[in-house]
């Protein structure tokens, strides 16, 4: 009996720890890094994108429920619908407008650091955002 309740206290407070950590860094830390693989630069810039941007350039639904990412409503407001407010749907982006804004920061977007995103790390998200595509 004692047994049991020792196994279980331990089982318990193994799964609080567990849980404490995969919550503590957010789902943002919880990602890997893209590593540099065989990849093509525009599906490893597609990861990088998804690692360092989509959290507030996505689809997804803001915080507080807001309709929309901050980085998405931010440029829905901007351009009222004459560009897609997603990031991801630009066809107009060249590399020079990517690089500025990253590495420059613009009201909430922070700017990235080359420690945080290498020269060569930018030129895959540049290369991603402006990936060749049919026209509409
Ligand atoms: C913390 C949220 C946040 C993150 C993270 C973020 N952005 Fe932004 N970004 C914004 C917001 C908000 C704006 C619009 C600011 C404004 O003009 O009011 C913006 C604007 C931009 C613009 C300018 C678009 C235009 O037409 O004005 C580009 C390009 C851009 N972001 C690229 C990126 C890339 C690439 C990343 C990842 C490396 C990134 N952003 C990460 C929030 C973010």
């Amino acid at each position: 009996m004692r047994v049991s309740i020792l196994v279980a206290l331990a089982a318990a407070t193994v799964l609080g720890a567990f849980t404490y950590m995969s919550s503590a860094g957010g789902a943002h830390k919880a990602l890997a890094k893209p590593s540099p693989r065989a990849l093509s630069q525009v599906e490893r810039g597609r990861e990088l994108y998804i690692y360092w941007c989509a959290t507030c350039h996505g689809a997804g639904v803001g915080a507080e429920g807001r309709a929309q990412l901050p980085g998405t409503a931010a440029l829905q407001e901007k351009y009222q619908g004459n560009l897609p407010a997603l990031l991801e749907e630009r066809t107009d982006l060249i590399p020079e407008t990517v690089s500025l804004f990253v590495r420059n920061g613009i009201s909430v977007m922070p700017f990235f650091r080359k420690t945080e995103i290498s020269d060569e790390e930018l030129a895959a998200i540049s290369a991603y955002l402006t990936r060749p595509r049919p026209k509409r």
